[in-house]
């Protein structure tokens, strides 16, 4: 047996109930494993504005940074938007993954058969099937760059450094050499003067990993053959910004937003694990939000952060199992499909296990 503890940060909109039915899961693998997971809930985002005032309050990161992982829900809501720009709920997302130095964030794509009709792109352009990890660089760039406001004007800066360059290609190369070899680095070298840099370093470690084929795209051409040859990808490795953009993309051609996972990992073993879809104010509280993308994250978070790879699998299989057998919630629903809540979901995976 093995006891892991687990940082819960459910967060704002469909977070609590999204989280909970991971949780349901979790709870499912621990009775068939014999694992024990500890959880300690966490206030980050608008519910921590709420209740502390600000979006990421110290006992959050120190919690965090004593769990063996955090799994997160969402975070933001229109409740928010008059926050002033320092204290809005994003900042707690953006602030923990610097604080937990997540530089790397690992968002897999992939098209299951069974949601080929959810998927807004026509059969012919699935044929291939999709399998993508878009490796999003997830500490620098824009997102942290010096932000200037004057009377009439306001800018943001790009900035990368070659180190950090360096470390995100890295993941890259490596999780490449666990598939089909193969990364794309992409960037708007035709134009920004960063993205230079990236893509000259890029072909630095390249020369460490001989096995790799690495080639270069411009973000928007990039954009446009993911829409009209997705198969062509195996590894996509990205600035935070371009990052944050394509794996949106990515993820609506797989079907849709709510199944897709990630995980943000950074110098130890520790990663925050997290959907990558947002909070869905508009559907919070109805028992209708898809639980998938928080339920595979949690399989994510087992296997990369645990070494639990076996219970990760059990997870994966169930939630197949649960579509094999027509279970939808509604923004995967297609013809002849059970409409299915976001609870119940849950329960039907962790029936599963
Ligand atoms: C994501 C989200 C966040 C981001 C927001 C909520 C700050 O869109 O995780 O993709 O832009 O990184
Ligand atoms: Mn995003």
């Amino acid at each position: 047996m093995s006891e892991f503890n687990i940082a819960l940060s459910p967060g704002d909109g469909i977070g609590p109930e999204i989280v909970a039915g991971a949780v349901t899961v979790l709870d499912a693998v621990s009775k068939k494993y014999g694992h024990k997971f500890n959880y300690t809930e966490v206030y980050m985002g608008g519910c921590a504005i709420d209740k502390y005032g600000v979006p990421l309050p110290q006992e959050t990161i120190d919690i965090c940074k004593k769990s063996d992982s955090v799994l997160l829900g969402a975070v933001g809501g229109p409740k928010w938007d008059s926050q002033p720009s320092e204290n809005r709920p994003e900042k707690g997302l953006l602030g923990i993954r610097k604080a937990l130095e997540l530089y790397s964030n690992l968002r897999p794509s992939i098209l299951k058969p069974q949601l080929k009709d959810a998927s807004p792109l026509k059969d012919e352009k699935l044929s291939n099937g999709l399998n993508v990890m878009v490796v999003r660089e997830l500490t620098g760039g824009i997102y942290f760059g010096k932000r200037t406001k004057g009377e009439d004007w306001a800018s943001d800066e790009e900035k990368y450094s070659v180190e950090e360059v360096k470390r995100i290609g890295k993941i890259a190369f490596e999780t490449a050499m666990l598939r089909d070899k193969r990364v794309v680095s992409v960037d708007k070298a035709n134009v920004l003067e960063s993205s230079r840099l990236w893509r000259a370093t890029m072909e630095e470690i390249a020369k460490d990993y001989p096995e790799v084929t690495l080639s270069h795209m411009y973000v928007d051409n990039a954009a446009m053959q993911l829409a009209i040859n997705p198969a062509q990808f195996d590894v996509i490795v990205t600035s935070n910004i371009f990052g944050d953009i394509l794996s949106d993309l990515s993820s609506a051609i797989a079907g849709s937003i709510g199944m897709l996972p990630s995980a943000s990992l950074g110098a130890t073993k520790c990663g925050m694990y997290e959907p990558i879809h947002g909070s869905a104010p508009d559907i919070a509280g109805q028992d209708i939000a898809n639980p998938i993308a928080t339920i595979v994250s949690a399989a994510m978070m087992l296997e990369m952060s645990f070494g639990l790879t076996e219970e990760a699998k059990a997870i994966n299989n169930a939630v197949d199992k649960v579509l094999n057998e027509n279970y939808r919630t509604c923004d995967i629903m297609s013809e002849g499909m059970i409409k299915t809540g976001c609870k119940k979901m849950a329960q039907l995976i962790a029936e599963n296990i």
